[in-house]
């Protein structure tokens, strides 16, 4: 991990830097003027010459695409050109799958938002802080561990010549497409997607709501999410079931297609129920041709079923060229009941004799001592050669039948004869093949023992192997991977474990706060690389290896064949690429990566009111829309089941800054009863600013008129979060932030919502700043504070019943680094603990799992920020100013 140094003055301590912004294409939050401005939308337009329901139909492309095709062939000048343009007018009468809603949608339009840096994370950065707590190195050798000694154990990650940092971004996967496309032109240069869509089946159950809490019911309301992103994924996305589920992938495999290099794969995983259709659309957008093949791999043992219990899942396999895809066969060790090992049903000992295993041996593996496996195959070819030579094999002649030739030549029998390769079996001769000529057998499209097991921390987690495999057969070291269905980022884990370069996108909070713990706490072997200056794009080591037993156990194999032993050549080699070198001195963490989203950068305020109050019309009408939802929903509600009931809702006259204005009343909401409150809403497109906050409280306050105000936003920024949380005190108004669920924008879709989907209030971290007697500043994490404007307190929950929480010792008003990461009362730092046990004092990983932070001195900025993820994946930010804070 590259340290970016700066000046450090006497006596402070060189603490780790986060590397800044590697690109200009994707600006840390809030910091580039440029990007408020939008590019133009991309419009997608499919060849509609695949859905005959419009071909001939009068105006259309397709019928103009027809008779242009039909003159071409009567007109064409050579027979190569006609031939050309028939294969294009045959193509056009090929089968189709056609559903509800796909021929009106001859196009469709998405918005080019550019990926906004939110946080940067880095193991090592957070390693770095428990520096303290290593242990001094005359009680190492006390605890001498001979695995992990601190004289040798390293804590590394891999790094990129370039400074490629890794990538998992927040937002819907077209969204994320379109920006990677045409915001970065990343256009050709993903080599491997892996995407496991929600099946399509069960429409109410694909997301999980909780962090803690894998067991998703289907269509149970109270499992429904609040989460404003995903509310609209959900309801945008299945309004028609199967058919908007047809249309939701073959536009996510449109763009797939576009990002893919020249050689680059996709993997679709898929359940049987509509395994068929999948491929439909794949064969659509990819092209039959490319069809690399059908992987059948186990998800389970068996499930009671009425019929046949299903025990597998799919992936559909294509290449974006299948003439030129990156591909590398796996192999699997020949394995007790791999069929492949038990036709090796002969023992060959060192006397020279030989006999057939018996059934119960072969079952056992129970293989005589000394004695070596093999199996008998055939000498002999099919097809009549033209001069059919005889073969002298102690002392008797063999001829091979009418119809079959040698495999080798005479000399080449010879020496498998002076190898002790042939046998005679009955009247004719056969060549052994030991099993450990070749001990691995090639992986083919089923795949065995693949189940996930127990070990899941999401509900529809995919088993690592599966993926494992996926990225190794069709990806180098260093290459690109990128899975638009991140979930707990399964694909993301398995590329770090491998050296490969990833982007992961998810439209969910919830999977994306596990994937980033996932990430965070992992530790991997450490494989060798064949160039440390270039990493992992510079390939890893593999050796040829033995153990005791004589068994094969490097990288890579010898392959010995009847061929190499005739031809005296010496014996091929296969890598096998999962097998590289590991150095067991050195414990490797995840590389720092990045948290993206396409939410875009809180706009200036002049800007938004400019826009919000009408002078562009759409932003006027999004007010109006705003003010007709608050209207509807009628209730704000608060944590505790209370609410507060609006009355008369309203724009309020003569107004600057304000939206709306309200009378609170009913319900439980005694204290404001009849009172007069004030809503702010922030941008259509952006986070609220503080500069908002402060201009609505100022003339909210100013007015007179209202005892409380609403600032209502589909995100904030945490500026303007600490000012509404300090409004009370600062501006003489107190305030609430009321988070809103983007759908609410979306027709009428608003009928179906309830108003606790609508709005919701969160609450923010609340911690103490300690000062220690060296000066330094340690945070400690009170609880979560949600106020609560019915009564004008504030409620905690206390801190260590977080699922997670990071601090950023110097935070610089824009993006977060994660200085410290803790995950309270969970074993998530376990596998940190297991490699590094005896380099650091046990009450280090109690610290890990706790609510107090390593101490840190001040730094450039001279202030800290907490980020707190609740159990619904919200993040939730306070900033403090260091020297305020301990005043
Ligand atoms: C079946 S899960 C993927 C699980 C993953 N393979 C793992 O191992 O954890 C599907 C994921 O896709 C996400 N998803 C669904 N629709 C999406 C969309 N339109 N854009 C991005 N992500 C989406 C869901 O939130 C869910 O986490």
């Amino acid at each position: 991990m590259p340290k970016q140094k700066k000046t450090i003055e006497k006596g402070k301590t060189d603490t780790y830097r986060h590397p800044t912004a590697e690109s200009l294409l994707r600006p840390e939050v809030g910091t580039q003027a440029q990007f408020r401005k939008k590019k133009p939308p991309v419009k997608y337009r499919y060849d509609d010459s695949l859905d005959p329901a419009m071909s001939w139909d009068e105006g259309s492309a397709v019928r103009e695409k027809g008779e242009r095709l039909i003159r071409e062939i009567l007109e064409a000048d050579s027979l190569e050109a006609a031939r050309a343009a028939a294969e294009s007018l045959k193509a056009m009468s090929a089968p189709f799958l056609n559903w509800s809603g796909k021929a009106e949608r001859a196009e469709f339009e998405v918005p080019t938002l550019p990926l906004f840096i939110h946080e940067r994370l880095s193991t090592t950065a957070i390693i770095e802080t428990l520096k303290g707590h290593k242990k001094g190195m005359e009680q190492l050798t006390l605890f001498g561990d001979p695995h992990h000694s601190i004289a040798d154990q390293v804590l590394k990650a891999y790094e990129y010549a370039d400074k490629w940092v890794n990538r998992m971004i927040l937002g819907d996967s077209l969204m994320v497409m379109n920006s990677l496309l045409h915001y970065e032109g990343m256009g050709g240069q993903v080599q491997t997607i892996n995407m496991d869509p929600p099946y399509g089946v069960k429409f109410g159950s694909n997301f999980q709501p909780f962090v803690r809490k894998r067991d998703v019911k289907h269509g149970d309301d109270d499992h429904m999410t609040y989460e404003p992103e995903m509310v609209q994924a959900y309801r945008d996305t299945w309004e028609l079931g199967l058919h908007s589920y047809l249309t939701y992938m073959r536009d996510r495999l449109y763009l797939a297609h576009e990002l893919l290099a020249p050689s680059g794969s996709i993997f679709v995983q898929i359940s049987d129920e509509n395994l068929h259709h999948v491929r439909e659309l794949m064969d659509e957008v990819f092209g039959p041709n490319n069809f690399a093949g059908i992987i059948s791999f186990q998800k389970t043992g068996g499930i009671e079923a009425t019929l046949l219990p299903p025990t597998v899942d799919y992936l559909l396999w294509y290449g974006r060229d299948k003439s030129s895809i990156k591909y590398r066969q796996l192999f699997l060790e020949r394995s007790l009941g791999d069929t492949s090992l038990d036709r090796y049903d002969m023992v060959l000992f060192d006397d020279g004799t030989s006999r057939r295993l018996k059934k119960p041996e072969i079952e056992a593996d129970a293989i005589p001592e000394g004695a070596k496996r093999y199996q008998l195959v055939s000498l002999y070819s099919d097809g009549a050669s033209s001069e059919t030579k005889s073969f002298t094999f102690h002392g008797k002649k063999y001829r091979p039948r009418a119809d079959t030739h040698w495999k080798t030549t005479i000399d080449g029998l010879e020496r498998l004869a002076e190898k002790d390769r042939i046998e005679i079996m009955g009247s004719v001769l056969r060549y052994r093949r030991f099993v450990k000529d070749f001990p691995v057998v090639p992986l083919t499209d089923r795949w065995h023992s693949t189940q996930s097991g127990t070990q899941r921390i999401y509900a529809v987690q995919t088993s690592p192997i599966v993926l494992q495999r996926c990225i190794l057969m069709t990806t180098d070291p260093g290459d690109l991977v990128f899975d638009p269905t991140c979930g707990s980022g399964t694909t993301a884990y398995v590329a770090e474990q491998w050296g490969r370069r990833w982007i992961t996108a998810d439209v969910s909070r919830v999977p994306l706060a596990l994937a980033r713990q996932r990430l965070l706490t992992a530790t991997f072997n450490y494989y060798e690389l064949r160039d440390e200056a270039m990493g992992p794009a510079g390939g890893f080591v593999y050796k040829r290896k033995q153990n005791k037993k004589g068994e094969e156990v490097g990288g890579i194999v010898p392959h010995i064949t009847l061929k190499s032993i005739a031809n005296n050549e010496p014996p091929a080699e296969e890598v096998l690429v999962d097998r590289p070198e590991t150095v067991n001195s050195i414990t490797r963490v995840s590389g720092p990566f990045v948290f993206e989203a396409t939410i875009p950068t809180p706009m200036d305020w002049d800007e938004e009111k400019s826009e919000t109050k009408g002078i562009q019309e759409g932003q006027g009408a999004y007010e109006d829309r705003m003010l007709e939802v608050l209207r509807k929903v009628k209730t704000l509600h608060l944590p505790g089941n209370r609410k507060i009931e609006l009355k008369n809702v309203r724009l309020p006259a003569k107004t600057l800054t304000l939206s709306a204005e309200a009378v609170a009343n009913g319900g439980h909401a005694d204290d404001m009863a009849g009172k007069a409150v004030a809503f702010v809403f922030g941008p259509e497109n952006g986070s609220v600013s503080e500069r908002l906050v402060y201009e609505a409280a100022k003339e909210a306050h100013g007015k007179g008129d209202y005892g409380h105000l609403f600032v209502v936003g589909f995100g904030i920024e945490p500026n303007a979060r600490t000012l509404v949380e300090k409004c009370a005190e600062v501006m003489g108004i107190p305030a609430t932030y009321v988070e809103a669920a983007r759908d609410l924008m979306m027709g009428d879709l608003l009928k179906n919502l309830r108003s606790s989907q609508v709005f919701s209030v969160c609450g923010l971290p609340e911690i103490e700043i300690l000062r220690s007697d060296e000066g330094k500043y340690q945070v400690r994490l009170a609880g979560l504070d949600v106020f609560d404007p019915i009564t004008m307190t504030h409620e905690s929950s206390t801190g260590d019943h977080v699922p997670a929480w990071f601090l950023d010792t110097d935070y610089n008003g824009t993006v977060f680094h994660v200085c410290q990461a803790f995950f309270p009362r969970t074993g998530a730092w376990d596998n940190l603990q297991k490699a590094l046990k005896a380099d650091y004092e046990v009450n280090v990983w109690e610290h890990l799992a706790g609510t107090v932070s390593a101490p840190f001195e001040a730094g450039d900025y001279g202030r800290v920020a907490v980020k707190v993820i609740d159990d619904r994946g919200n993040e939730l930010v306070v900033i403090n100013d260091l020297r305020e804070a301990v005043k």
